[in-house]
């Protein structure tokens, strides 16, 4: 059995780290690929040191660009991988143009491919990951399932029951790893906070930075909550671009309480979550991690294709209006709200430990 996996961006990085250490606990040969979609340090490789994740035996640096310039240059730089390494099966995990221009390839080339959080659905066809999770699954081959909702999405698509698995979350599986671990960062020591005595933000989907007057929404409602709790704003990339270009800066300047940080690595950045009174995020993983940590968590979107996250978790999906954020962060800040706090059915620490047993039986 030989496996190739292919990982892109930020969020793959602890998807990827748990089935690694497993397959190589059943001695699979394994082939890591990364396409070069995040590239940056901070991005990238801070996350190999901090997961411990062997370093790619390939990087295709295909950088940034559209849809088509990173799917095209994926699909033909790993053809090429894939025709020479001829594995016996491509993982692809979440929903990046990485994991659907690899799972296109593989497919095309016969190789059976396995696709890791799959049946996921936000029902929100705008989001260009919502694009990406329909047409990877669409052609995988097997499909491991983090809650019952993607079971049911997948069949309702047609999809045959035999390849779907639900088997938690592998996501999870590296937060427990790490959680102790990274109770000894000195991530609240450098930024002087006490634990609970802040929120934290996270922010880059498309619909919330690359339109100026979205993107100002936020600034606004930033600026209400940080009259009343500091808040931690570690900046992707893609944001910090976008609030050069439409000249935020000065606007960020008269805001004396939100602090800008780089981007963290992954160890500082689950530190800095678990301590916050609250995350304010439009991530995905995020709105998962918090229902872990019992964290809440106010989503900055009108949908979530984590349904259980709000069903069962911390997280308050909430939207972007600035009455109705500000309104949900005083209550938290206030304490006067309860968020729910279940674990989710089988994010138990063991999800990459039962995908591998699917694949290896
Ligand atoms: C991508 C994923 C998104 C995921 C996110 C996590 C897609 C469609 N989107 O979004 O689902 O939640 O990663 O971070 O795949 N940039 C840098 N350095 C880097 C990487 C990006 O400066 O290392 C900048 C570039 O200006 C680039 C922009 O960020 O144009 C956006 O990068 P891109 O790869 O398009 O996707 P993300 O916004 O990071």
């Amino acid at each position: 059995m030989k496996i190739l996996s292919v990982v892109g961006t930020r969020p793959n990085y602890m998807k990827i780290a748990p089935l690694i250490e497993e397959f190589e606990k059943h001695k699979v040969e394994q082939v890591l690929v990364h396409t070069g979609q995040h590239y940056d340090k901070k991005m990238s490789k801070l996350f190999f040191e901090d997961l411990q994740l062997p370093k790619p035996d390939i990087n295709l640096g295909v950088g940034s660009g559209s849809y088509e310039e990173q799917t095209i240059k994926i699909k033909k730089n790993l053809k090429k991988i894939l025709t020479r390494e001829k594995p016996n099966l491509v993982v692809v995990v979440g929903d990046v143009n990485s994991t659907v221009a690899a799972a296109e390839v593989a497919h095309e080339l016969g190789i059976k491919v396995a696709h890791v959080e799959a049946g996921l659905r936000s029902f929100d066809r705008t989001m260009p990951e919502e694009v990406n999770r329909i047409r990877t699954d669409e052609i995988s081959d097997f499909l491991f399932t983090t809650e019952k909702s993607g079971n049911e999405n997948l069949v309702k698509e047609g999809v045959s029951k035999e390849k779907v698995h639900f088997v938690g979350n592998v996501m999870i599986d590296t937060l427990l790893k790490h959680k102790e671990k990274s109770d000894s960062s000195n991530i609240l020591e450098k930024l002087n906070l006490e634990k609970s005595s802040y929120c934290s933000l996270t922010l880059h989907r498309p619909s919330n930075v690359d339109n100026k007057e979205d993107f100002e929404n936020i600034l606004s409602i930033l600026e209400k909550i940080q009259e009343k709790i500091k808040v931690i704003f570690p900046i992707h990339p893609r944001t910090k671009k976008n609030l050069e270009k439409f000249g935020f800066d000065d606007k960020l300047k008269t805001m004396e309480n939100l602090i800008i940080t780089g981007p963290l690595g992954y160890l500082d950045f689950l530190c800095l979550m678990t301590n916050s009174k609250f995350m304010l995020t439009d991530s995905g993983g995020i709105q998962e991690e918090t229902t872990v940590l019992g964290v809440p968590c106010i989503t900055l979107r009108k949908n979530t294709e984590r349904p259980v996250t709000v069903e069962q978790g911390t997280n308050l999906l909430v939207s972007v209006n600035k009455n109705k954020v500000v309104e949900k962060a005083f209550e938290i800040i206030n304490n006067k709200i309860n968020v729910a706090n279940k674990i989710p059915e089988l994010w138990d620490g063991k999800a990459a430990e039962r995908i591998v047993n699917v694949l290896l039986s």
